[in-house]
């Protein structure tokens, strides 16, 4: 069987304990990936204590309580906070997820956060998704008239706009592609399933 060995430089390290102030009840711990391009560091794992007590119930909320009261450097991306931008994608628990939809109580012991998998990392959870984004352009997802340019505004029926129903609804949030071993292996040649 083929076995393969991590390059030194991509080993995690075990990394700082951010303790809960004594006497805290409620607390939570979650483990967080954290890598930064702006020294020669392996990537390690970062552990917060968080009060729960004190912090909203999704996983953002939690990061985002980190990143205010804890430890300013964490970096990640999120802004809807609703499920509807993709910003805030994310491997959680072991699954890709959205931060801003998923409960704190959903997940059992520590909260494991890591970026999505198999993408380049700009910074601890921030995945380089230019890849992806041009993957996406390139299948040139808008509607297109098969007939000379349109003189002016084509009014579309309700028939018409019930076709699309199920065709524009992705959020491009990457958590599909990254979940696919397809794209991890071959990413640079198959568009994978947000594209397609
Ligand atoms: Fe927009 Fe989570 S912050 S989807």
């Amino acid at each position: 069987m083929v076995q393969f060995t991590l390059p030194k430089n991509s080993k995690l390290t075990e990394g700082e304990t951010f303790k809960a102030a004594p006497g805290t009840k409620n607390v939570k711990r979650f483990r967080i990936y954290r890598w930064s391009p702006d020294d020669t560091a392996n990537p390690r794992i970062d552990t917060y204590e968080v009060d729960l007590d004190k912090c909203g119930p999704m996983v953002l909320d939690a990061l985002i309580k980190i990143k205010n009261e804890i430890d300013q450097t964490l970096t990640f991306r999120r802004s809807c906070r609703e499920g509807i931008c993709g910003s805030c994608a994310m491997n959680i628990d072991g699954a890709n997820t959205l931060a801003c939809t998923k409960g704190i109580d959903e997940c059992k012991g520590d909260v494991k956060i890591y970026p999505l998998p198999h993408m380049p990392v700009i910074k601890d959870l921030v995945p380089d998704l230019t890849n992806f984004y041009a993957q996406h352009a390139f299948v040139e997802p808008w509607l297109q008239t098969k007939s000379a340019e349109p003189e002016k505004e084509w009014r579309q029926s309700h028939e018409d706009r019930e076709k699309l129903d199920g065709l524009y609804e992705c959020i491009l949030c990457a958590c599909c592609s990254t979940s696919c071993p397809s794209y991890w292996w071959n990413g640079d040649r198959y568009l994978g399933p947000a594209a397609l």
